[in-house]
């Protein structure tokens, strides 16, 4: 606590440091800047009590920082354990005007390096903002990068209905470490509260979802009838996922593997599983450096896709023996097990950049019978097999371009952000016309926020004569293509 505000970070000292990078990045994210031009006077969304958890990084800073200026109350925690960048999430508590002793910024609950006790502790401290009396109470919109923030509501408000919240063995190996935690968090809940999560959930007007891993959850939920909200897929607006997932990853995959090992890539032999947007931009960074890539994919399109670029597309159990790097982008679990790790090169690299670590069963690595770990640096660890052969294993197999780099670069991040934004106003404005299911934002929206990135990059837009666009049967003003056209 300080000044007011409850608040957990590494190094609050680290703000000015913070403060810089996001002072360079808010130059490279016009998309947040232009929203808060356009928004300042109105504030959209006064009232809204914005619970966010997403990476906690510099660019992350400039959205909550935007969010606030649109007249949000915010709490923030990241959606990964080595996610956060200390010295922003600093900044984004202490605040543009504020000092250590009188943080004016907002509370962030956010370290590199938590346990899982810790992540799950900080997601907890999202559902507590204060009202003008002083009282507790909940969020009344979520942010969510995968889904962690909806899924604990949404298992909260079930084992209060049951009343029961279910107990494991200690030897279920069906049961991860993961899972154990959010089950002790909530069955902790129910013990003090036992209407907690449903107090909560039904103040919450909506969720807009980040990542292609939340959003599969979502409408899991909402096939299944279980969605208790409205949702926003940002995900699958184009200019997020035809953006960050692809160009980001072309850029924060090679920062992570350089950070790390700083091995050579040309020359080398690479081996890319899934071939979707994350994917895509993998290979297209391997072998930008001059590597060999391999692809392995289900989708027989996504694979077609692969081999028209001129990668070889093969099973992966085929490959991975001549694997220098390997890298997972499914979304899927159960990609690299352990007797593929076994079969891999001595000082192969294997990483994930898929939104959680059950694509490399990590679990079952650190039981294979003498097994060895010796650790690098943070979030570098060399694993020692029997035979003396080695694999470097990268942020312990959770997204390595945030953990072992900093994440994708402003102006990518600037789109999906802005999009995020929209979705926030929408969802907060206009809860009443939604149901609890999950909607994509309307292609003009989309095109507003590609046009100021065009502009800002100095693009030059052809305008349409009235005539052609009759022709073509679009509008002038856009959109300019129909729902189905896939970019
Ligand atoms: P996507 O759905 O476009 O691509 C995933 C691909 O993996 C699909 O083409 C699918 O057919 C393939 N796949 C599924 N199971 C497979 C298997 N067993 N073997 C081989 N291929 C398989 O999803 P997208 O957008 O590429 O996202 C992938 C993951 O990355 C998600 O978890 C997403 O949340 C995450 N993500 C991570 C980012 C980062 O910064 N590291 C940024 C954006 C997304």
């Amino acid at each position: 606590h300080a000044g007011g505000l409850d608040f957990a970070v590494a190094d609050i000292n680290g703000h000015e440091a913070g403060r810089k990078d996001i002072r360079l990045a808010e130059n490279e994210m016009p998309g947040l800047i232009d929203l808060r031009r356009e928004y300042s006077e109105a504030k959209p969304l006064h009232g809204a009590r914005i619970a966010g958890s997403l990476h906690m990084t510099t660019q992350t800073a400039v959205l909550i920082e935007t969010l606030v200026s649109l007249g949000a109350q915010v709490r923030w925690v990241s959606c990964n354990i080595f996610s956060t960048q200390d010295d922003s999430a600093a900044a984004a508590v202490v605040g543009p005007n504020g000092t250590p002793e009188n943080p004016q910024g907002v509370p962030v609950f956010a370290w590199k390096g938590e346990t899982l006790e810790d992540y799950w502790w900080c997601t907890e401290q999202l559902f507590k903002f204060t009202d003008e009396n002083g009282k507790i109470v909940g969020p009344n919109m979520i942010l969510d990068d995968g889904g962690d923030a909806t899924l604990l509501v949404h298992k909260g408000v079930e084992f209060e209905q049951t009343g029961v919240v279910p107990t494991f063995e200690d030897d279920d190996l069906t049961v991860s470490d993961e899972e154990r935690v959010v089950f002790d968090t909530l069955r902790r809940s129910l013990a003090e509260d036992p209407q907690r999560w449903t107090t909560i959930n039904s103040d919450i007007r909506g969720v807009t979802e980040e990542t292609t891993t939340g959003v599969n959850r979502l409408y899991q939920l909402a096939e299944q009838g279980k969605l208790l909200f409205p949702a926003i897929n940002v995900n699958d607006s184009v200019t997020k996922s035809k953006f960050d997932n692809k160009y980001g990853i072309r850029h924060s995959l090679l920062d992570g593997l350089n950070r790390a090992t700083d091995v050579l890539i040309g020359g080398k032999v690479a081996v890319v599983a899934g071939y979707g947007d994350v994917g895509k931009g993998c290979a297209e960074a391997l072998a930008g450096q001059g590597a060999r890539v391999l692809v392995s994919e289900v989708d027989p399109i996504c694979a077609l896709q692969a081999l028209l670029e001129g990668f070889q597309v093969a099973r992966i159990e085929d490959v991975i023996h001549t694997a220098d790097v390997v890298i997972t982008t499914t979304g899927n679990k159960d990609i690299i097990t352990t007797e593929l790790m076994q079969k891999m090169k001595h000082q192969a690299i294997l990483a994930n950049v898929g939104h959680f670590d059950n694509e490399i069963d990590m679990a079952g690595l650190g039981r294979i019978q003498g097994i060895r770990k010796n650790n690098i640096k943070p979030q570098v660890d060399e694993w020692i097999f029997p035979d003396g052969h080695t694999i470097l294993v990268l942020s312990e197999g959770r997204l390595m371009n945030l953990g072992n780099a900093t994440g994708h670069p402003s102006f990518v991040m600037s789109n999906s952000f802005a999009n995020q934004t929209i979705a926030q106003i929408e969802l907060f404005t206009k809860h009443d016309e939604y149901n609890n299911e999950v909607y994509r934002l309307p292609k003009h929206l989309d095109e507003k926020v590609a046009k100021v990135h065009v502009l800002a990059l100095g693009g030059e837009l052809t305008k349409l004569t009235k005539d052609q666009a009759e022709y073509i049967g679009v509008d002038v003003e856009g959109p300019y293509k129909p729902e189905h056209y896939r970019y």
